[in-house]
């Protein structure tokens, strides 16, 4: 299969190149495209066999459901059973934008939509290329990131095409995302709200506007977490795995730089090429074979907007180990640390 790549521009995207892609979705067939969070990967959500493709295009468990993408909020009606008053208000408040919402589902998504589950995850994107791809092709569309299985998701067209050139239909390309971590994923399909995804709406705004919101203990998990306890199916696969191995360092600004010049320094005599993910605050601290800046602590957006890209990016330099160093937990650091946790295989060194 030969991927088309369609160059598209963000703020006002060419109707002809949108609708293109939008007869791709009708006929079945597969798109990737842009949205504020990270490039999703889309079918046609109503169409069962579009969606299996989805599934092996990225190599994916079936059991993981990806998220529907609607265009206006009337659209979530007919997939659901109902709104609670805690999701119209999240609804009212912070859709468009970077927050996902589990609802019980109504019969008229397939179950290879929704993996079989009684519940269905929907977002309404903010990004302009997605709102009109959803727009043009008249139909919600089910789309989980546009990586293979295990690698960080895209942020860039050209992280798709690394992943999937051959194996999609289309991409539209409209640059580098603005969030770069996924939607929060908020279930609302029973009377307690549970997180069970951090991301780029922050825990904070969420929990002013429901106060009973609670944490699924997997967003803060610090090691795996027992099957048993899992509620989300993304939960038990593994996720953001570079080749590298990762190594995290948690604790004060002071005594993670002095462990990471200390892990890096032993690594290199162990002959093992080692990378380094800091801070603009640490960068010049360290000496290891690829050292990187994700940008200012003072600013955990920035951080969150870099990390997939630089986590590929150090990984592609082909080293052994990655040793990262941690950030505070607020704001977007808290989907950030999720991400890295996990990246890291919960190979966590904490210091003081
Ligand atoms: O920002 C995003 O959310 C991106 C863009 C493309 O919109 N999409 C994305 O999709 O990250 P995906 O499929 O990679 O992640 C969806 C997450 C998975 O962890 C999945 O297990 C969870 O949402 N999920 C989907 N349906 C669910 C459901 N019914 N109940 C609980 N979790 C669900
Ligand atoms: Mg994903």
């Amino acid at each position: 299969m030969k991927t088309l790549m369609l160059k598209v521009n963000s703020g006002d995207p060419e109707p002809e190149k949108i609708q293109k892609a939008a007869e791709i979705i009708q006929a079945g067939g597969l798109v990737a495209f842009p949205t504020e969070t990270v490039y999703g990967l889309g079918a046609d959500a109503l169409n069962g066999g579009a969606v299996l493709r989805l599934f092996e295009a990225k190599n994916r468990p079936l059991d993981n459901p990806p998220i529907v993408h609607i265009a206006s909020v009337p659209e979530v009606y007919p997939l659901v059973k109902g709104v609670s008053k805690k999701a119209e208000l999240l609804i009212e408040q912070l859709w468009p934008g970077p927050l996902t919402l589990v609802f019980q589902r109504s019969k008229e998504v397939p179950k290879t939509t929704v993996a079989g589950l009684d519940t269905i995850a929907i977002r309404m994107p903010k990004h302009k290329v997605a709102q009109e791809l959803i727009k043009k092709s008249h139909r919600p569309i089910a789309a989980p990131s546009a990586n293979l299985s295990g690698k960080p998701s895209p942020t860039t067209a050209q992280h798709v095409y690394e992943d999937l050139n051959g194996r999609i239909d289309a991409i539209l390309d409209a640059g580098a995302t603005n969030i770069g971590v996924e939607s929060t994923v908020v279930d609302l399909s029973s009377d307690s709200p549970i997180l069970l995804r951090p991301g780029g709406t922050p825990f904070e705004v969420l929990k002013k506007l429901v106060p009973d919101l609670q944490l699924h203990p997997f967003v803060q998990a610090e090691q795996e977490i027992p099957l048993e306890k899992i509620s989300s199916p993304g939960m038990k696969h593994k996720h953001y795995a570079p080749k590298a191995q990762v190594i995290l360092v948690e604790g004060s600004v002071e005594a993670v730089v002095s462990k990471v010049k200390q892990l890096t320094e032993s690594y290199t005599l162990q002959c093992q090429r080692v990378g380094v993910l800091a801070t603009d605050e640490t960068k010049s601290a360290y000496k290891g074979d690829v050292v990187r800046s994700l940008g200012s602590r003072f600013n955990l957006s920035t951080i969150a907007r870099n990390l997939f890209s630089i986590l590929r990016e150090v990984d592609a330099e082909g080293v052994d180990v990655i040793v990262a160093e941690g950030v505070p937990l607020e704001g977007l650091g808290l989907a950030v640390m999720n991400r890295l946790r996990k990246a890291a295989g919960y190979h966590i060194i904490k210091t003081r």
